[in-house]
Order: C-alpha cells, then sequence, then structure tokens
C-alpha cells in the first residue's frame, strides 16, 4: 500500500513538471511596441492597449458602486449627528470615523471613473436606486447600528463579487475594489461588536 502510494505521488511530480517545461511563459510584448503604442490613442489615458476590460461597463458597475459609497457617506453622517442615549457617545465616535473613510472610498471610485474617462455620476435623482446598500430609517442607537452592519455585510458581498468579476481583465479597478473591501470587512466586524456591546449578545449565530 505504501510503495503504491508513493509511485502516485511520483508519478504526479513527474506530471507537475512536465507541464512546468510545456506551458508556454506569458508573453512579454518588446519595448519598441511598447513605445509605440503608448504614443498612439493618447486620449486613452490609463485605458491602453492591455486593458481587457470592457470600459463602458466597467464605468457603469463602477456608478453604481459610487451611489453606494455615497449613501454610506450620508447614513453615517446622519447617524453620527443623531445618535442619542447612553454611550452613545463613542458610538458616535465611530459613525464618523466611518463616515470619513466611506467619504474616502467615494473619492477613490470617482477618480477610477475619471480615469477611464467616465463622468462620475453624483446627482441626487435616483442616487437610492442606483446604490446596493440603503440610506435606512432607523430611529435609535441599536437600530443604526444593524442597519450600518447590514449595509456593510451588502458592500462586502457585492465587492467581493465585483473583484472576481474585474480578474485579470482590470487589475487596477480590482485593486482599488480590494483595498475598500478590506476596510468593509473591519466595518461590518466594528458595527458587530458595538450591536454585542449593546445588547450584551451577538446578533449572528
Ligand atoms: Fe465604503
Ligand atoms: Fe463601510
Amino acid at each position: 500500500m505504501y510503495k503504491y502510494e508513493r509511485a502516485v505521488a511520483l508519478s504526479r511530480s513527474k506530471i507537475n513538471v512536465d507541464k512546468q517545461k510545456t506551458e508556454p511563459k506569458p508573453f512579454l510584448t518588446d519595448i519598441k511596441t511598447l513605445r509605440e503604442r503608448a504614443r498612439k490613442n493618447i486620449a486613452g489615458g490609463g485605458v491602453t492597449f492591455t486593458y481587457h476590460g470592457d470600459v463602458k461597463k466597467t464605468i457603469e458597475i463602477l456608478q453604481s458602486v459610487l451611489a453606494t459609497e455615497i449613501v454610506c457617506v450620508l447614513r453615517y453622517t446622519m447617524h453620527a449627528v443623531a445618535a442619542q442615549g447612553i454611550s452613545s457617545e463613542w458610538v458616535k465616535a465611530e459613525f464618523a470615523q466611518h463616515a470619513k473613510e466611506e467619504t474616502e472610498h467615494m473619492n477613490q471610485v470617482a477618480e477610477r471613473i475619471n480615469q477611464l474617462g467616465g463622468k462620475p455620476d453624483f446627482n441626487p435623482t435616483g442616487l437610492a436606486t442606483r446604490a446596493a446598500s440603503e440610506y435606512g430609517t432607523a430611529d435609535n442607537l441599536v437600530e443604526m447600528i444593524k442597519e450600518n452592519l447590514i449595509a456593510e455585510r451588502i458592500a462586502v458581498d457585492h465587492y467581493r463579487e465585483l473583484i472576481r468579476y474585474f480578474g485579470e481583465d482590470d487589475p487596477g479597478t480590482r485593486t482599488m475594489l480590494q483595498h475598500i473591501l478590506v476596510v468593509e470587512e473591519e466595518h461590518a466586524n466594528d458595527m458587530h461588536d458595538l450591536l454585542v456591546a449593546h445588547q450584551g449578545r451577538p446578533m449572528l449565530p
């Protein structure tokens, strides 16, 4: 039995080595061609020959991400002002910190749309329907925390999917979303901890 397993492992490692030998390396463009291409179509800015995404579709997706971030800025800002009750001060400070970070995301996404040749859509008309997250209706501290936790969980799921969608076609947009995702995961965790602190038990099993 042992001999058999060893033989299988050996043959598997041989297959891997053979595969490495036969698989072609990724293609690298020579410097002369790179320079020539960069000089052509300079109106494209950062969208160059090697951009494999669909620029129009990317801008459309990012307008929805922008709306999501704007709604998050508005919700956290409102909560930071409106939160009331015992021990609300440090919760308000947390909401205000999140509002600041959502503003940074909003600006990063708007910049990216601009880089791709689009015009960031800050129009308040239709904002709520363009966004994945919701503005909310909470009127007490615990409800506010819950709303924010749900909104963060929506953002986390949405951005994870988008990161997979962009993959290698648009590494610039993907990397930006990866950085934002890490912060959204922290936000979700912060809201979950606040909820535990105020309710004495986790909402999630
Ligand atoms: Fe955000
Ligand atoms: Fe967030």
